[in-house]
């Protein structure tokens, strides 16, 4: 049964810090080559925020360039969810330091934890509050400073990250051909285990103690998350294009997460979908995790590989762990 929601992705802008980061430099930093990141990530450069810049300074910038480009007023905002991982602070939600940066006023919200399906997770839900007809204008945003707890000292992970925020605006779709067609959602704890910050939260304080055991940075077993990865993101895609009789083919883009260009490959194949279909900029950004998607969005749009009318397909899947995908038609 397809689950479709009477909203619809209106704007899509990203914001990404200037600091360019290439393979080259990290190889100054630790025991890596330029040819491993690059065969086995697709990895090429990224961004990373300076000290003192924080997820929600990066979510405000992507929200502002949003809203300058629809020419709407922050008051006109009913909602902000932020999907992140790495607040600035536990409490207060990245989402109220957005919305007074901002001057949303009439603007209610909160952040959502679903690592790198947090985009999808948000867009869901947002689009909810707009589909149910209480909210006219939400704003969805993916915001992750990755950097601020990446272990520099492992080479496995700290390769594989850069920092960045995207942001969309959902409001109603005006008729039964545009916006969200089908979502699908699922959590597998089970995974927890494999891909995890241990330290700062409630079971393990920060203490001189987790800081010397490095507990508060990303620990990942990467080769059981590209296993489940490359496993569920092909078979979430295919069971949302099933359910709704809908081939791969009909889909004239793919936008999926981009933690590993080998994962988009092996769920490209899967689909029988050829490059031009599928979105890929992991090689400038690296896995910027909540960001990755809209991101992906902002970069079709300007390649112009987006149009009205056009099917889509978002996918991700990451720590937790957490799947989504929404399948929409595209609206302007
Ligand atoms: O977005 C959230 C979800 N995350 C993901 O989807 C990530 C999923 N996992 C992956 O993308 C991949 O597992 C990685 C990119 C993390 C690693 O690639 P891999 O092909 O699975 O490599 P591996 O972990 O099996 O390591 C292969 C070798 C090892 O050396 P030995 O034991 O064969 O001698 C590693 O020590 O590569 C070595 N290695 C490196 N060598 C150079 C690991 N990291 C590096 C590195 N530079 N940065």
């Amino acid at each position: 049964m397809s689950h479709r929601i009477a909203a619809k992705i209106t704007g899509v802008a990203g914001y990404l810090p200037p600091r360019v980061v290439t393979n080259a430099d990290i190889e100054k930093m630790v025991d890596t080559t330029d040819e491993w990141i690059r065969t086995r990530t697709g990895i090429r450069e990224r961004r990373y925020a300076e000290p003192g810049v924080a997820s929600s300074h990066l979510g405000t910038e992507a929200a502002k360039k949003l809203l300058a480009m629809k020419g709407i007023s922050p008051a006109e905002i009913d909602m902000i969810v932020v999907a992140t991982v790495t607040p600035d602070m536990l409490f207060p939600a990245t989402a109220c330091l957005i919305q007074d940066r901002l001057g949303a006023t009439k603007a209610w919200g909160f952040d959502l934890s679903a690592a790198c399906s947090g985009f999808l997770y948000a867009l869901t839900v947002g689009a909810q509050f707009v589909g149910a007809g209480s909210h006219k204008k939400v704003l969805v945003i993916g915001s992750d400073v990755m950097t601020s707890i990446i272990d520099f000292k492992d080479r496995a992970t700290c390769v594989l990250f850069g920092d960045g925020a995207g942001a969309v605006l959902v409001e109603p779709a005006t008729s039964e051909t545009e916006g969200i067609i089908d979502f699908a959602h699922d959590i597998d704890g089970s995974g927890g285990c494999n891909l995890y910050m241990p330290g700062g939260g409630s079971l393990h304080p920060p203490s001189h103690e987790t800081i010397d055991a490095r507990m508060h940075y990303v620990h990942q077993e990467g080769q059981q998350v590209f296993k489940y990865a490359v496993r569920r993101i092909s078979e979430l895609a295919c069971q949302l294009l099933e359910r709704n009789r809908i081939s791969s083919k009909d889909l004239a883009l793919v936008v999926p997460h981009q933690a590993n260009l080998r994962i988009i490959r092996a769920m490209q194949e899967r689909l029988g979908m050829d490059d031009s279909k599928v979105m890929v900029n992991i090689d400038h950004y690296g896995n910027t995790t909540a960001a990755t998607i809209p991101l992906g969005l902002m970069d079709a749009l300007e390649q112009k590989r987006l149009q009205k009318g056009d099917l889509v397909l978002l996918i991700a899947v990451g720590a937790g762990y957490t799947s989504g995908a929404i399948l929409m038609r595209w609206a302007y």
